[in-house]
């Protein structure tokens, strides 16, 4: 099965886990495109009502228009259920996102969250983490010499650029750096660093945040609790 078969199964799959009258948080990614998707159908069907945020412009244009009750998230009083993709996981349920930009947000609605689940096709699936590298997302003022500071840490980081050669924006129009460290040992130690830096809005290091995850195989999706 090619990997894009992998990520829509699941993508399908989820949508299983949310509930009528669900207040529901809506990842972002490619992934997540196609629980957006479903979830869209079952709206229209009848078959759920539910109240969404979502974790991006992105995903909410896609939400909106196939008429899910979109809300900020500052019009909400919990979230039930957030499901998400990613683009590492090791097997106590650590993780690395923000390969689509979106982490700070992401980051947020999933810590309001009751309960999260990612979907993931099985290449995210790994021993140690760090292969992907960690994104960040940084304020341009002052973003050279954080660069300078990140270096001077031997955490290689990497400015990120888009096709044209013009900077990663975020939402926030925020730029994104990767830090490249192959292996990651200690992610709880990095994350507190991390933590601790002017300049980084977020990192993409989401620590002791998932519940559940859905892993798309050759089998079909299988159910991580
Ligand atoms: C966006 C993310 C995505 O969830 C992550 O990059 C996985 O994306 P995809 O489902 O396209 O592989 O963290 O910031």
């Amino acid at each position: 099965m090619k990997q894009d078969q992998l990520k829509q199964a699941v993508g399908i799959k989820s949508v299983d886990f949310i509930q009528d009258h669900m207040t529901v948080g809506l990842g972002t990614g490619s992934t997540v495109y196609y629980m957006v998707e479903e979830l869209g159908k079952r709206v229209q069907a009848g078959d759920l009502t539910v109240n969404c945020v979502s974790t991006s412009q992105r995903t909410w244009d896609q939400a909106k228009k196939l008429g899910i009750n979109m809300l900020p998230l500052d019009q909400v009083d919990h979230i039930d259920l957030t499901i998400d993709g990613a683009d590492e996981i090791d097997t106590q349920f650590q993780g690395v996102k923000g390969g689509g930009a979106a982490l700070t947000y992401e980051k947020i609605v999933a810590l309001n969250s009751q309960r999260n689940l990612w979907i993931v096709d099985q290449s995210k699936q790994v021993q140690q983490l760090g292969a992907f590298g960690i994104p960040l997302e940084v304020i341009p003022f002052g973003h050279q010499q954080l660069l300078q500071r990140l270096e001077a840490e031997n955490l290689h980081p990497q400015w990120r650029m888009d096709d044209q050669g013009q900077p990663v924006l975020t939402d926030m129009h925020n730029y994104i750096f990767d830090l490249h460290l192959d292996q990651l040992q200690h992610p709880h130690l990095l994350a507190d660093w991390l933590d601790h830096q002017t300049g980084i809005i977020e990192h993409g290091l989401f620590l002791d945040i998932v519940n559940t995850v859905i892993v798309g195989t050759a089998n079909g999706p299988q159910i991580i609790e």
